[in-house]
């Protein structure tokens, strides 16, 4: 059997060890080959190709990133793209297909599933840990370590200061790097894409903890937004690939703070560094159980399924899944945290 693998969308620490754990238990207890497509989807829509074997993951464990290169082209958006993939795979001759991504790649690989026959099996992985149908995604743990180290640090530089400092961090629709870094590093508050905040609700917070001789942290997620929408929304843009930008809610709000409260304000936005670097030990716990039972299902020709953990075991769910619902922060978790505020 050969198996074909690519990574898509935005890269996540965690891949390699996916990548590592299905080419290992697939050379060393099945026999299988390995083809390796660069670059996402672009790999096969353009026939651009690695040699993908045990020589190859050997060492890639702790690395972030991924050797087989990432990105967003999505062959739906491309001419003839599902019939160029179909192409590559059949000179190539795949007999599966190892995805591992995020909504979008994973959507891609459920309709060539569903609807070409083209025998794939997906792993979830993004740091927003947003995919409805798995417990956690792998990335997750090490964007929420490092954010909280971030937020570690910038406590004492605040307080030297009397300073507020906005953290922001990543999650364009989902707030859970915000909420478990912020609930880890002690922030004072967390403002997430689900709940849009009250900028005079944050500005008494910022206050009151100065009364308490305290200078606060406020962690924000990039998503977020305030109540009056129009305040930030105004500046929202399309980068050049026609993703949406909201531009620097940190920024916007360090200078609401300042404006209104009086104290002075600093942001600090983590941006790519989140995703950057090596895996934290559940993320490569995660990651390489995700690959062995990944290349169990193409084993078992269990097409068209996803692997995902519920609770402590990992289960196959349909790719579709992958995408049906975005998992958000539930309002009672929030209000949860919420307690800290103030
Ligand atoms: O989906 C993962 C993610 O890291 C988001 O949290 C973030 O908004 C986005 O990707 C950034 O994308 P890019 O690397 O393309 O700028």
């Amino acid at each position: 059997m050969r198996v074909g693998v690519l990574t898509g969308g935005g890269d996540c620490p965690g891949l390699n060890a996916v990548i590592r754990a299905v080419v290992r238990k697939g050379v060393q207890e099945y026999g299988y080959t390995f083809t390796g497509f660069r670059d996402g989807w672009r790999g096969p829509l353009q026939d651009r190709t690695v040699p993908l074997g045990i020589p190859a993951v050997r060492g890639i464990l702790p690395r972030g990133g991924t050797v087989l290169g990432s990105s967003r082209t999505n062959p739906l958006n491309e001419e003839d793209g599902i019939r160029r993939i179909q192409d590559t795979l059949r000179r190539r001759e795949i007999d599966a297909l190892v995805t591992i991504g995020g909504e979008d790649t994973l959507g891609v690989a459920a309709l060539l599933s569903e609807e070409h026959g083209i025998p794939c099996v997906g792993v979830p992985k993004t740091i927003d840990n947003d995919l409805s149908a798995t417990d956690y995604t792998f990335g997750f743990d090490t964007a929420v370590n490092i954010a909280t180290e971030a937020i570690d640090r910038l406590h004492t530089t605040a307080e030297s200061h009397m300073r507020v400092l906005v953290v922001e961090v990543m999650g364009r629709h989902a707030g859970w790097i915000a909420l478990h870094s912020g609930l880890a590093g002690g922030a004072n508050v967390i403002l997430i894409p689900e709940q849009p905040f009250d900028i005079d609700q944050v500005c008494a917070w910022v206050t009151s903890r100065f009364k308490a001789s305290y200078a606060p942290i406020v962690v924000v997620a990039e998503g977020a937004v305030p109540k009056d929408g129009d305040l930030v929304l105004k500046d929202q843009s399309l980068d050049s690939f026609g993703h949406v930008r909201l531009s620097g809610i940190g920024e916007w709000l360090a200078k609401q703070i300042e404006k209104r409260t009086g104290h002075e304000a600093r942001t600090t936005v983590l941006g790519h560094i989140q995703r950057g670097g090596t895996p934290s030990a559940f993320d490569r716990w995660l990651a390489t159980r995700f690959g062995l039972h990944a290349i169990d299902c193409v084993r078992d020709r269990d097409f068209g399924k996803m692997v995902a953990l519920r609770g402590t075991d990992i289960v196959r769910v349909p790719l579709a899944a992958a995408t049906a619902r975005l998992k958000t922060v539930d309002p009672a978790l929030y209000q949860e945290v919420g307690v800290f505020f103030g």
